[in-house]
């Protein structure tokens, strides 16, 4: 099973990758969490990558290029089931995944569409705290922690992500509108694409996803 999560801001992609790889069925990889480890250690690329971030915009493609890749091979074979949360984000990334898999003799299985408004996101991400150790996310609202200041998971520190204000949640759906949204139709015409409602309950995603990836939804 190779994936995609497609999808806005505040959709849910992270909360649904990071369910399945904990349940043990696959890999997840997401190039923003991968982007904040590198901003978190104050690395070059990090540096770079920051000032686009905290604008709500795409960071360049090389820079996402040169941090994705490596992650999709492990002791130097290709990973034999992984969800993307967040990559693809415009055609140039897509039409180079296409290529890279093809290098290693794989294509994607299944794009999964996190259909969801962006008053929706707005209201779901003036809530959400990630951990800043393992970027586990929870919600004030939905999904508290048990403890306000620590992750559940691992002790970490919780803390809001500074683009969750308002006004950049707002830059980073016309971003999705304007970049990523004809992704759509790309991974429709390759035949790949399914919808999801992600204004449901998490655990109704939930069921609804790994049926599609895992009970026979998947192809
Ligand atoms: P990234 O981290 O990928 O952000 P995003 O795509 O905007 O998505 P989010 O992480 O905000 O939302 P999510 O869908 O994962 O929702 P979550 O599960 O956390 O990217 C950040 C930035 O990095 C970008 O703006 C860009 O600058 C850069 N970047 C990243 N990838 C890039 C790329 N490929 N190219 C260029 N630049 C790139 O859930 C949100 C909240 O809602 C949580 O609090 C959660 O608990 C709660 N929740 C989840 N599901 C539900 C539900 N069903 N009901 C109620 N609450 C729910």
């Amino acid at each position: 099973m190779r994936s995609v999560f497609l999808g806005p801001p505040g959709a849910g992609k992270g909360t649904q990758a990071r369910q399945l790889a904990a349940e043990g069925l696959t890999k997840h990889v997401s190039t923003g969490d991968l982007l904040r480890a590198e901003v978190e250690r104050g690395t070059p690329l990090g540096i770079k990558a920051r000032q686009f971030m905290d604008q709500g915009k795409l960071v360049p493609d090389d820079l996402v290029f040169e941090i994705l890749f490596g992650c999709l091979e492990q002791g130097g074979k290709p990973l034999r089931s992984f969800i993307l949360d967040g990559f693809p984000r415009n055609r140039a990334q897509a039409l180079e995944l296409d290529r890279r898999l093809q290098a290693l003799g794989q294509s994607l299985t299944r794009v999964i569409n996190f259909k969801f408004s962006e008053e929706a996101a707005v209201g779901r991400l003036s809530s959400r705290l990630l951990c800043r150790q393992c970027q586990a996310a929870y919600n004030e609202a939905t999904a508290p922690p048990k403890s306000n200041l620590s992750c559940d998971l691992c002790g970490g520190t919780l803390q809001r992500r500074p683009d969750d204000e308002p006004e950049v949640v707002r830059n980073r759906f016309q971003e999705y509108r304007n970049k990523s949204a004809e992704l759509v139709k790309y991974y429709e015409q390759a035949g790949l694409l399914v919808n999801v409602d992600a204004e449901q309950p998490a655990n109704n995603v939930t069921v609804q996803v790994r049926k599609l990836l895992f009970d026979g939804g998947g192809r």
